[in-house]
Formats: structure tokens, sequence, C-alpha cells
């Protein structure tokens, strides 16, 4: 089974910025990684090239949009079709009250003809896919027949692909974290809408958090969109790596610190501080002997003016004895 497009990880503000996704594609070399969202207004008026860089390592990779102006998302569509983003992703499911009074995110799974003006407008502009990640309701419009409308809108329009959050947004009264967890999942309804719209594409995101689970629910749908596991635990991506695809061979995780250390030298000498780097690898051993004096040892350290590598060489090195492989030795002596 190719595991391309089968595995996702999710927009996640303030996480999945390149720095991250760089990391991640270290540990899933298939897996579709997705930015954090982008407003289109940001875009459109500001600095396109601060938005829109990317690593090439980073394919296949989707820009997520917020924004609800068919004008400005056209107009972000256009300039970032000549990024070369594999996809372009719509966000119809966050529930902030910044977003909502942007008028954009989950609020818009209400105005169906809003989101599929956009859809066309960007359509228009580039060849590159335009997909949509979505609830599956909000606040007391919790039904299969609300989605079913939502969905119907944008199919017409020709949408192909949805990304479905499985449970639905409560807009009033409920943060955008407890909106991540108050809400019980439903994965059934997302399964009836692949069974009711076989021809379209169907990724599941929400509380997927073992393989066994995400096996599971691909027996339903296309893809499987893993957010908090990914960021807490990023081990978890390169077994789902191996998983679907055996002949991956399971990367020790001291391989993928050394692995990022030609980055983060070249990144640190272009001005980025090592902590904004190496803050999304905290949780690479988690579950692991000397996980914690790993993680002490960055969060002491990588802010300290001038930081560089030998801080993760340090790290490695401030580990028990026995979490320590060969891998790293001819490092750790330099
Ligand atoms: C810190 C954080 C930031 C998020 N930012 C976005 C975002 O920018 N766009 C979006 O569509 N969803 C966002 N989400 C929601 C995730 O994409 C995902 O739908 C949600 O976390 C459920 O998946 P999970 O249970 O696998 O984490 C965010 C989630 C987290 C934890």
């Amino acid at each position: 089974m190719q595991m391309r497009s089968r595995i996702a990880v999710a927009p996640m503000m303030d996480w999945t910025d390149r720095h991250c996704r760089y990391f991640l594609r270290l540990l899933s070399p298939s897996a579709f990684l997705y930015t954090e969202m982008v407003t289109a207004a940001a875009i459109h008026h500001g600095d396109a090239e601060r938005f829109l860089q990317y690593n090439k390592d980073e394919h296949p990779i989707a820009l997520q949009l917020g924004g609800s102006n068919p004008e400005w998302m056209a107009s972000a569509t256009r300039k970032a079709a000549a990024y070369g983003y594999d996809e372009i992703n719509i966000n119809v499911g966050c529930p902030s009250d910044r977003v909502q009074s942007g008028q954009f995110g989950a609020c818009l799974m209400a105005s169906p003809t809003t989101v599929a003006d956009c859809f066309r407008a960007m359509r228009e502009q580039a060849d590159t896919p335009v997909t949509v990640k979505t609830r599956i309701g909000i606040d007391d419009r919790d039904s299969y027949d609300f989605l079913k409308t939502f969905v119907d809108a944008l199919v017409e329009a020709g949408c192909r692909k949805f990304v479905v959050h499985a449970r639905i947004a409560i807009l009033d009264g409920l943060s955008p974290k407890d909106n991540r967890t108050v809400p019980p999942l439903n994965y059934e309804r997302v399964y009836r809408l692949k069974r009711e719209y076989p021809d379209l594409e169907v990724v599941i995101n929400g509380g997927l958090a073992d393989v066994h689970q995400v096996d599971e629910v691909l027996q339903h749908v296309d893809g499987a969109m893993i957010g908090r596991q990914a960021y807490h635990q990023p081990y978890f991506l390169a077994e789902l790596e191996h998983h679907f695809n055996p002949d991956r061979s399971l990367p020790e995780r001291r391989e993928i610190v050394e692995q990022m250390l030609p980055y983060i030298d070249s990144v640190v000498a272009a001005g980025v501080p090592l902590a904004r780097v190496t803050r999304h690898m905290l949780g690479l051993f988690a579950g692991q002997p000397g996980a914690r004096a790993w993680r002490r040892y960055i969060s002491e350290h990588a802010h300290v003016h001038g930081a560089g590598t030998e801080v993760l060489v340090n790290a490695l090195n401030s580990m028990p004895l026995a979490a320590q492989t060969a891998t790293m030795q001819a490092i750790r002596r330099t």
C-alpha cells in the first residue's frame, strides 16, 4: 500500500511552521504536510514571501488558507501557485473568535455558497488542487444533512477532496482548545460521507493516536490526518511510515537529530534563533529512556544567545548512557 496522501499532518497554528515540517519530513518521507493557516488577506496585502516560502524537501505540502473574500482567496492562490504547493486547502474548521470576526473558519459551514464562490475563484487561478478542511457541524447544526448540504455546494463547484475533523465546532463559549476535545468525535458521520460519495477523496481527522486506530479508519475513508499526536510524539509518524511502507526501516531517533544538524546550521546562520527550531523537537524521545533529560537540556540551553547545534549534541550527551547508541558517538566526541 502506498502511503503518499493516505497519511497527513494537520495544519496547526504556531506549530507546523517550516522548521517543524522539515523535521517531520525526516520522520516521514511521504506524509502530506499542511502549513499553519495563513490568511488570504496577509498574502494579498502583505509580504507574500514571508508567508509562502518553504524548503523544497517539505513536498508533498499543502498551503492552508483562511478567508471568505473570493477576490483575496484568488489572489493568494495565484501567488501561492508560483511557489509550487501541491495543494491549497480552505480552512472551514477553525472556531477561534479572531477567525469568526474575520468571517472565516468553522462559521463558514453555515455559508456554503460563500465557500463555493471562493473555491471557484481559486480554481480559476491555478491548476493546483483546491481542497476543503471542515468540521462535521457547528453548534446545534449537528446532523449529517447539514454536512451534506455544505459538501454538495462544494462538489457542485468542483471540489473533490475533503478533510473532515470528526467533531462539531461550538462557536460560542468554547475556546479553540476545548473545541478540540469537548465535542465528541463522530467518525461514523465521516464514514457515511465516504459511503455516499465514493468518488470523493475523504480524509478523516481527530483523535488518531496509534497505528491500530489509523488502520481502522482507513478501512472506511481514503486518508487519515494526524494533529496533536504528530507534534507531541513525532516518532509516531516514523512508525506509521514503516507500517505502511515496510521496506522503509524505522530510523533511529538519533539519526533524525543528526540529519537535522546541517539544516539547523543553515537556518541559524541565516539569523533564526535556535529555539525556534528545537522547540519542535522536544517530543522526539517521548516515552523513551532519557526523554526528560533531552527536553530539559534543550529547554535550558537553546535560548542562550549564539546557541547552535552543539546544544543538540550536548542534549544527547545529557541522556542516561542506557539511552545512547553508537549512532551519535562520532558527533559526541566532536
Ligand atoms: C495548536 C493547534 C493549532 C491548530 N491550528 C489549526 C489551523 O491553523 N488550521 C486548521 O484547520 N486546524 C487547526 N488545528 C486543528 C487541527 O488541524 C486538527 O483538526 C485538530 O487538532 C484535531 O486533530 P488531532 O486530534 O489529531 O489533533 C489546530 C490544532 C492545534 C492543536
